[in-house]
């Protein structure tokens, strides 16, 4: 008997203990300050804008928008249609395809890494994430069938405010039901910040892991380093020096395609486009602001050959008498650039009601 209560008592005894832990647990999980996820290795911090910090539910809150096709005027096109997360967040498409089946004039760029550019787009026509995402929303061969921006943005706006979860949670995100298209912006942008990729094979061979690069991807790092000289403008940790050059695509083609000169109307602009990120380049075919090249083999021989000759071709493009196993050599490693930090974002099961 005494051993039975005693026996029991140590049991509610241990009980009280396991509710008091997990009461505890509960509350450090609240105070628990709970900051953006950590970028993989190879990547630095994230800057969060001052006027748009990270929080969980906005980004989250983005991440619906991102995959909601009702921000489109039919129903029928989200953001993920044409940067779909199973393709790197390309469409792997030369050029994309919007409502209605119509078609754009360029190819969808990766969402992944965005968040260390400030300029978006090919030509750098948007200063920011922000700005970019609200972009498509008024693009009438994108989104929306409506031709004045701000028409497009209202009627998108409205549409969703007739969503009570949404007027919900944009409510919790940025304390006002009355949202407007840059709160749709900015949630967007902050669930595309949390699309990374690092902790690549370069990257632990950076870390020190020599085992980490192949001989051949050894052999192509320093061709792209040194002979090849693609470094002189895929630089850095996220392989782009952020600037704007003509390297001749396109310029080929009787009206080509002018890039940055239509933002800038500067001479030197004229066919010049942004330097791309190379990361998970391996999964983001075909290549080029056009989309033009369909492997990253053809894209090799492109600047083998040195480009398509025109006035404003960047003077780095030259001929570069690649041997055939170079070429190779510089193929696998642009293999070495595929990462992690973006494989586990998935479409949602349910959207608001
Ligand atoms: C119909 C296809 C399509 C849809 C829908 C679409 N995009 Fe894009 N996106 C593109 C194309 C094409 C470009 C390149 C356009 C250009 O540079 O002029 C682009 C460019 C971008 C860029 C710039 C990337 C860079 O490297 O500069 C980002 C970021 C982006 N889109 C995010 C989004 C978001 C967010 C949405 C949803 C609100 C969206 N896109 C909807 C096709 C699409
Ligand atoms: C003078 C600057 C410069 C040099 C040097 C350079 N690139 Fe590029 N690269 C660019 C620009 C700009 C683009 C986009 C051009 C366009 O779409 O019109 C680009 C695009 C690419 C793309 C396609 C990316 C995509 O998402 O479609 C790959 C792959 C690439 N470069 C690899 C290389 C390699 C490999 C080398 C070295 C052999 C190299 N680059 C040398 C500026 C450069």
């Amino acid at each position: 008997m005494r051993f039975r209560t005693s026996g029991l008592m140590v049991a509610v005894f241990i009980l009280g203990l396991l509710a008091n832990a997990s009461a505890a647990q509960k509350a450090q999980k609240k105070n628990k300050p709970k900051g953006p996820p950590k970028p993989p290795l190879g990547l630095p911090a994230i800057e969060w804008p001052k006027d748009n910090p990270y929080s969980p539910a906005k980004a989250q809150l983005g991440r619906l928008l991102y995959f909601d096709t009702r921000l489109s005027s039919d129903d029928t096109v989200s953001c993920a249609t044409c940067h779909d997360p199973s393709m790197a967040f390309t469409d792997n498409a030369p050029v994309s395809t919007g409502i209605g089946g119509q078609k754009g004039g360029r190819s969808a760029p990766t969402v992944i890494n965005r968040a260390y550019s400030t300029l978006q787009f090919w030509d750098g026509r948007a200063a920011s994430l922000e700005e970019q995402a609200i972009g498509p929303i008024a693009n009438p061969v994108e989104m929306t069938n409506i031709k004045d921006p701000d028409k497009a943005h209202a009627a998108i706006v409205a549409k969703l405010k007739k969503i009570p979860g949404y007027v919900r949670r944009f409510k919790r995100v940025f304390g006002t039901a009355d949202f407007t298209i840059e709160h749709v912006g900015k949630a967007i942008a902050t669930f595309e910040r949390t699309v990374l990729s690092g902790n690549s094979p370069y990257d632990r061979y950076k870390a020190g892991d020599k085992s980490a690069l192949t001989a051949a991807q050894i052999r192509g790092l320093k061709l792209f380093e040194g002979k090849a000289k693609c470094a002189e403008c895929h630089s850095g940790f996220n392989f782009t020096d952020e600037s704007f050059v003509n390297i001749g695509i396109g310029m080929d083609k009787p009206n080509p395609d002018l890039g940055r000169y239509v933002v800038t109307k500067e001479e030197e602009d004229k066919g010049a486009f942004k330097v791309p990120t190379l990361r998970e380049i391996e999964h983001t075919a075909p290549y080029m602001h056009d989309g033009s090249l369909k492997t990253l083999e053809e894209v090799i021989d492109y600047y083998d050959r040195g480009g398509n000759k025109n006035p404003h071709l960047d003077e780095r493009i030259t001929p570069l008498n690649l041997t055939e196993q170079e070429k190779k050599d510089l193929v696998e490693f642009m293999k070495a650039l595929s990462g992690e930090g973006w494989q586990h974002i998935k479409a949602p099961k349910k959207f608001p009601k």
